[in-house]
């Protein structure tokens, strides 16, 4: 009976250590993806190193907003555009974002899973899950 138990016990943690590792390549991969996306769509106002354009264009480096959790504003933010001129971080930008509805959910995921593990940025993976939920409910 304890061998059994053990047994299950040591399953157990190698099948956590095995998903784990899975869940690491597969978020490597997205981020990966990501920036390519970035590069083509996002880079030209962000900037390489995502610090934005003083006054113009907001910094990604570094953002309440895009390290946060609320994952639902960045997916609307990329679908809808942004030409609010709403403070963030305490600054204004005076240029417009445009919307990027052409992009598919899978590279939605990708580059806000790019721009929030990249440069100072820590936060959490977007999954296409989360971004196929929440588009549908973007009207
Ligand atoms: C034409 C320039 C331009 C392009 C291209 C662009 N953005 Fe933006 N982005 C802006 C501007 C300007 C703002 C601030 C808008 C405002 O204040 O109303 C902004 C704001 C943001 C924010 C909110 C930041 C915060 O801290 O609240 C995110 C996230 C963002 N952009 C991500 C992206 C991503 C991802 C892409 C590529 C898919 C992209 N942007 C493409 C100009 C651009």
């Amino acid at each position: 009976m304890q061998r059994i138990i053990l047994a299950v016990v040591v399953g157990m943690i190698s099948f956590s250590a095995v998903t784990a590792q899975t869940n690491n390549k597969l978020v490597a991969a997205s981020i990966a993806r990501g920036k390519t996306v970035y590069l083509q769509r996002c880079m030209v106002c962000h900037q390489a190193d995502g610090g934005g354009v003083p006054k113009l264009n907001a910094p990604l480096d570094a953002s309440t907003a895009v390290n946060g959790s609320d994952i639902s504003k960045l997916v609307k933010y990329i679908v809808k555009g942004l030409n609010d001129r709403i403070e963030i971080d305490g600054e204004f930008y005076a240029n417009a974002m445009p919307a990027a509805d052409d992009l598919k959910d899978q590279q939605i995921a990708d580059v806000l899973t790019f721009i929030r593990s990249n440069w100072s940025n820590k936060a959490g993976p977007v999954t296409l899950t989360q971004v196929k939920q929440i588009r549908s409910k973007l009207k």
